[in-house]
């Protein structure tokens, strides 16, 4: 399965107006590894996220997807390989109809019209909004239209999910079945989130990036433990492994 293998390689990235949102990031990712990326607001999360299907360039650095390094001409290839749901629900939704946008990516493979109506069906029964299925994106409230921004990804089928920020917006209901959808989901998988407490649930490893740079990358419960970390980074502890605000004991599942 080396094809699956995500390696990035001193990428640093700035923005036009000087901004150096990434300095010198290397990681590797294999097959079926579920990893979430942390850090504080501004970090640099998105933007390494963005580079990862070529909506970014780097400003210099190397990323590999599989055995394909990511260039121009194996763009149209890894973009069918590495599923994206940006932070932004607006970013990802073009067409009249939810229907449309979910339809949009399998169409464009080439997939005969029954299975794509079939990816449509299951990818937003997935996410629980088929009863949205006509109506115009831009009419759903804000918790809908990340769902549907998700469901333009799962009707793909991509090998590698990558989403930023997959929870925000979504009601406790939404997000514990997106949780549960994604714990199902076999194959690699990275994410954003603040939501610390879906991290814990997930992934296994993080990685955490404080200022553009990669501060921490290893199993996910010791840098949740590691308080001085965490305070350096702007980080807080999941709710879960927090005390207990009335009695003070500790709720800590480890
Ligand atoms: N288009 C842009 N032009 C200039 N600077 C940008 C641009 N987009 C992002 N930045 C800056 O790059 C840095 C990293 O931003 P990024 O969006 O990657 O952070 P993030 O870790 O995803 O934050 P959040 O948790 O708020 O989503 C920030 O300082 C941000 O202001
Ligand atoms: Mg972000």
């Amino acid at each position: 399965m080396s094809h699956h293998i995500i390696d990035v390689k001193n990428l640093k990235h700035t923005y036009a107006d000087g901004t150096a949102a990434l300095r010198d990031v290397s990681f590797r990712i294999t097959h079926g590894e579920s990893v979430a990326i942390i850090g504080a607001n501004g970090a640099g999360k998105s933007t390494l996220l963005m580079h990862l299907n070529g909506y970014l360039a780097p400003t210099s650095g190397e990323i590999r997807i599989g055995d394909f390094p990511l260039t121009k001409s194996t763009l149209p290839e890894i973009r069918r390989t590495v599923g994206m749901v940006f932070q932004d629900p607006d970013d990802q939704l073009f067409m009249p109809t939810v229907h449309d946008d979910v339809a949009f990516g399998p169409f464009n493979l080439g997939l005969p019209g029954e299975e794509v109506e079939q990816r449509v069906n299951e990818a937003l029964e997935q996410v629980g909004a088929a009863h949205l299925a006509d109506k115009p994106p831009y009419h759903l409230s804000g918790g809908e239209k990340k769902r549907v921004a998700i469901a333009t990804v799962l009707s793909m089928t991509p090998d590698i999910l990558v989403m930023d920020e997959p929870t925000s917006g979504l009601d406790p209901y939404a997000r514990r079945r997106l949780i549960s959808l994604l714990r199902d989901f076999r194959h690699t998988k990275i994410f954003t989130s603040h939501d610390l407490d879906m991290v814990m649930d997930l992934c296994e490893r993080s990685i955490v990036l404080h200022e553009g740079k990669v501060r921490a990358d290893g199993p996910t419960m010791e840098i949740f433990r590691d308080e001085i970390l965490l305070a350096e980074c702007r980080l807080e502890k999941p709710l879960s492994m927090q005390g207990c605000p009335v009695c003070g004991r500790g709720r800590c599942r480890s």
